[in-house]
Formats: structure tokens, C-alpha cells, sequence
């Protein structure tokens, strides 16, 4: 279709999966019934929908490739009225192809655009099942086109909607009953896609019930595998505490998710996007960052390395070579002397630390300790080093720091 507009394309789509509709349930009703009162008037307003729609998609277009002319073929045939023109026809049942297009970009178009698939898939099974019963009852109805004496004066497709259910569903009452050898053959294939109808929908429900929760459900099946591993094991009760608590905090903070991974296909500028948003708590937290320019935060925080530290986790030891330097998110920390005995400060959300070993090259000058639980950003060396040299105040503010902390960088 030409027109960009998001709204219009929608409203065209709704409009033809009507259309499609009506054609699915109306037309074999035609057929078993002949003329319905409001048929004539919803075929009418169903063709001249499915007229402009031909217009519409195929106005403008100059080239054809093989597949356009066979979506121009089903537009066109389903736009022809045989019921109007020639009475029921067998013809009719070509004009059911257009569902089938509808659908299909239906499917589409909810899949890339909106996050309930699973809502989908549900209400698609439902309208397909629909749709099923009622091309099955009027079958019934065709191989009926003399009604059984007990069934004069009844609405007959009422009945064989009837029949068709108890049939589908296996109950079976057994008050319609097939009558002719066609008609049993017709009972057995009904009663057979019905225990297939039934294993699909089943499936399906089963299936969209556990999805319903994914990242719940993912983590209730690592911690079950990792319990199982942990005591196969024979870890000490502690340490398992530790990790289960580890992954406790995870799932309460990100539902267990691990960023990287998840960011790991998208494209650099929108990588960049979504990362400024996920690590926004710590861009506004460290001072130097709100007066700093948009691409060095931009690309700071493309750079950052979300990690967590459990209470009591050395996140470095003193004299060990330095590869990064850390932004806190969320938790505290504290800086222990060489001998590990004293705290020489506590640092908070909004802080950083480890920068002393990036700029001079030297092992780390304490070790640093989680207080709790941590949400720190790691910028690894390779970046911090690329990130001084271009920006001369991101450079200044590092050194300033420097010689703060441990006297002149020089
Ligand atoms: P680095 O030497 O790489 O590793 C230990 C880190 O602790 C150090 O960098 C500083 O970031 C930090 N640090 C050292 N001394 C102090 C201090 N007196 N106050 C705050 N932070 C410090």
C-alpha cells in the first residue's frame, strides 16, 4: 500500500479482515441455503469494500513481479460477486482465498508491532476453530438438503451447528445421527479433525499458559538446575546461599535478564538509545556526567558493563593489575587500607572508583569492598583509555580525582 499512514493501513486491515469474515461465514451459508435476506445487502457492501481495496493496493502500481499477480489474482477474483451474478455457486468458494491473504498479513503486522502475541495466537485459534464449526455444519447441512422428517419446521442450521459440536467435542448424544453411507463417512471425518482440533487447541493453551510468565518461568528452571548442580556438587550450604541470593537479586532487579545478551543483536544507534535508557539511574547519579556532552555520555555509556557484587564481595584486592575502572549504580562501597584493615572511605551511587590503576598503570591501590548488594558500571581499559584521549574533560575531571585521591598523577 502507497500511503504511509500507520492509522489508515490499520483501519484498511480491520476493514478487510470484516470483509474476509463475512465472506468466510457467509458464502457456504449461500451455498447450502441459497439467497439469505441480509446476504444480498452484506454481499453487496463486501464487494464494493474488497473493489476499493483492489484499487487501493494495486492503483498506483507500475511494476508486477510473479508474486504481485498472484495477490492481484486473489484480490480481483475475491472482489467478484458469483453469488450476486450467477445465483449459489461452487464458484463462490474462490472469493475464500482473500481470508487466507488477510491472515496472513494480519499475523504479520501483530507480530511486529505489538508485544501480545500470545493474546493473539489465542483469539486466532478461537476465530480459526469458529470458522472450522461452521464450514463443517454447512457440509452437514449440504449432505442434509432434504431434512429428516424430525427436524421439520427446526432452523436447520442451528442443527447441524449442533450436530457439528457434539460431533467435534466426542459427546455425542447421538439424537442426529449419520443416515447415509456419505453422511458416516462425513461423521467419521468430523469426529477425527475434532480429536485433532482438540490436541491443537490443548497444545496451544498449555503452550501460551507457560509463556505467559517467560522470564519467571526461566527463572524458576536456572535456580531449580542450579540447585540440582549445587548439591550434586556438594557446595558448602553458605555458598549456595550466596548464589541463590545472587540470582535472587538479579531477578529482582532485572527479572534475571542479562542485558548484554538480550542487546546483543540491535543496531549500534539503537543500541545506544536503549542503553543511555537502562543505565539512566547511573548517568544522573555521577555529577561530572550531567555537565558533560551528549556524545561522551553516549558513548560512556554504550561502553559500561552492568555487574552486580554481593555483600561482602571483594570487587578488587589491593596491588592486582587494574584492566577497569567502576561507576556505582546503586549500593555502597567501602575502600580498605593495603593491610585490609581500615576503611579509608565509603563511596556511594554516583561514584567511581578504580581509576588510579587506568591512569597511572599502577596495581590497584586498595582493595574495594560491596557494603550490600551492588549495581556497579564497568568501563574496561581499552575504552577508558580511548575516552581520556578525545575528551579533554572527561581527562581533567579523572586526573583532578587522581591526585584527590592519591596525590599528583605525574
Ligand atoms: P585504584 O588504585 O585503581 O584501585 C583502588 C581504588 O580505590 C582507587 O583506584 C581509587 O579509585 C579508590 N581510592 C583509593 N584511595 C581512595 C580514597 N582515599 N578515597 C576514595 N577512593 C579511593
Amino acid at each position: 500500500m502507497k500511503t504511509g499512514n500507520r492509522y489508515f493501513v490499520r483501519a484498511w486491515t480491520a476493514v478487510m479482515f470484516g470483509s474476509a469474515t463475512a465472506l468466510a461465514f457467509g458464502v457456504p451459508l449461500h451455498l447450502v441455503q441459497g439467497a439469505l435476506r441480509i446476504g444480498m445487502f452484506l454481499d453487496i457492501a463486501v464487494t464494493v469494500m474488497l473493489v476499493a481495496d483492489v484499487v487501493v493496493r494495486w492503483g498506483g502500481s507500475r511494476s508486477f513481479t510473479a508474486r504481485n499477480w498472484r495477490w492481484l489474482f486473489v484480490d480481483v477474483v475475491a472482489a467478484v460477486p458469483f453469488g450476486i451474478l450467477f445465483g449459489p455457486t461452487p464458484l463462490e468458494l474462490l472469493r475464500l482465498m482473500k481470508l487466507a491473504r488477510v491472515m496472513s498479513v494480519m499475523a504479520l503486522w501483530w507480530r511486529q508491532n505489538t508485544p501480545r502475541w500470545n493474546t493473539f495466537r489465542l483469539l486466532y485459534s478461537g476465530y480459526w476453530i469458529a470458522l472450522v464449526v461452521h464450514w463443517l455444519a454447512c457440509g452437514w447441512m449440504a449432505l442434509r438438503a432434504i431434512p429428516s422428517e424430525s427436524l421439520a419446521g427446526q432452523n436447520t442450521y442451528l442443527r447441524a451447528l449442533y450436530w457439528c459440536v457434539t460431533t467435534l467435542t466426542s459427546v455425542g448424544y447421538g439424537d442426529i445421527t449419520p443416515q447415509t453411507e456419505v453422511e458416516t463417512i462425513y461423521a467419521i471425518i468430523v469426529m477425527a479433525i475434532g480429536v485433532g482440533m482438540f490436541g491443537y487447541v490443548i497444545g496451544n493453551i498449555a503452550h501460551i499458559l507457560a509463556n505467559l510468565h517467560p522470564s519467571r518461568a526461566r527463572y524458576v528452571e536456572t535456580m531449580e538446575r542450579l540447585n540440582a548442580f549445587m548439591e550434586y556438587r556438594g557446595l558448602p550450604s553458605s555458598l549456595q546461599d550466596r548464589v541463590r541470593g545472587y540470582y535472587g537479586y538479579r531477578w529482582e532487579k532485572r527479572l534475571g535478564f542479562d542485558e548484554s545478551e538480550i542487546l546483543g543483536g540491535l543496531p549500534p544507534s539503537l543500541l545506544a538509545d536503549v542503553s543511555l535508557y537502562l543505565k539512566k539511574d547511573v548517568i544522573e547519579k555521577v555529577p561530572f556526567f550531567k555537565g558533560a556532552g551528549e556524545d561522551l555520555v553516549r558513548e560512556i555509556a554504550l561502553a559500561m558493563r552492568p555487574v552486580i557484587y554481593m555483600p561482602g564481595d571483594y570487587i578488587f584486592r589491593s596491588g592486582e593489575k587494574g584492566q577497569e575502572m567502576f561507576f556505582i549504580g546503586r549500593g555502597e562501597v567501602e575502600v580498605l587500607s593495603r593491610d585490609g584493615r581500615s576503611v579509608q572511605a565509603t563511596l556511594h551511587d554516583g561514584e567511581f572508583f578504580g581509576e588510579i590503576a587506568l591512569v597511572l598503570g599502577h596495581p590497584r591501590t586498595a582493595s574495594v569492598r560491596a557494603i550490600g548488594f551492588c549495581d556497579l558500571y564497568a568501563l574496561d581499559k581499552e575504552t577508558f583509555d580511548r575516552i581520556v584521549a578525545r575528551n579533554p574533560e572527561f581527562a581533567a575531571h579523572i586526573d583532578a580525582m587522581v591526585r584527590e585521591r592519591f596525590g599528583s598523577p605525574g
